[in-house]
């Protein structure tokens, strides 16, 4: 796909074909993240790659919208460590943000749908993955093939109007 045709084609896809997603677009995705810029290179990030169902039907359950997961073909889990000082803790989101996007689009290139889910219960991420008390189990990303939204780049997203958001030049 056209990188304008994926930008437009992504969007949070929550119902996902009984189709398995090849390891090595899975390692792509993953690829994208990795290669996501970060302030002062700094990567605070770790992703956990999950494709055991039983694991994503447990990780469904640590927040009420990540209930998409126990359907997903795979997950990926994007971990923090716990900032050195609060004021990296909005530089580690961005970071986050960054990487998020470009999985996102890697994943709409391959013709294969995402979906954001935040996580509530940090205890049970933990438990479920095994990351270290120290990291934070900060978003994660369902992924698998659109039950019920292909990706077709979208003619009239449900944004706030282009130019109310966008100034030129002043505010
Ligand atoms: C930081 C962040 C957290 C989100 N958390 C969830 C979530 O927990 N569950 C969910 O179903 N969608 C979640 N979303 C998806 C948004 O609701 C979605 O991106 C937004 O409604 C725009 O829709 P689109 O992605 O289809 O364009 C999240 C998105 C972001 C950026």
């Amino acid at each position: 796909m056209e990188t304008w045709d994926a930008i437009r084609a992504r969007r949070n896809v929550r119902a996902y074909e009984d189709r398995a997603i090849a390891p090595d677009h899975l390692d792509r995705i993953l690829e994208a993240g990795w290669r996501s810029p970060s302030a002062s290179n700094r990567q605070h990030w770790d992703f956990v790659l999950v494709t055991e169902p039983s694991q994503l039907q447990e990780l469904s359950t640590v927040w009420t919208g990540a209930g998409h997961l126990a359907k997903a073909k795979a997950a990926i889990v994007l971990v923090l460590p716990e900032p050195e000082d609060g004021r990296y803790r909005t530089i580690d989101q961005y970071d986050l943000g960054q990487a998020t996007m470009a999985m996102m689009l890697a994943a709409a290139d391959l013709g294969i749908g995402s979906g954001h889910a935040a996580i509530g219960d940090q205890e049970a991420c933990r438990r479920i993955l095994r990351t270290p008390t120290d990291h934070i189990c900060a978003y994660m990303l369902a992924f698998g093939y659109p039950a019920d939204r292909p990706l077709k780049p979208i003619a009239k997203p449900n944004r706030r109007p282009i130019a109310e958001v966008v100034h030129r030049g002043r505010w």
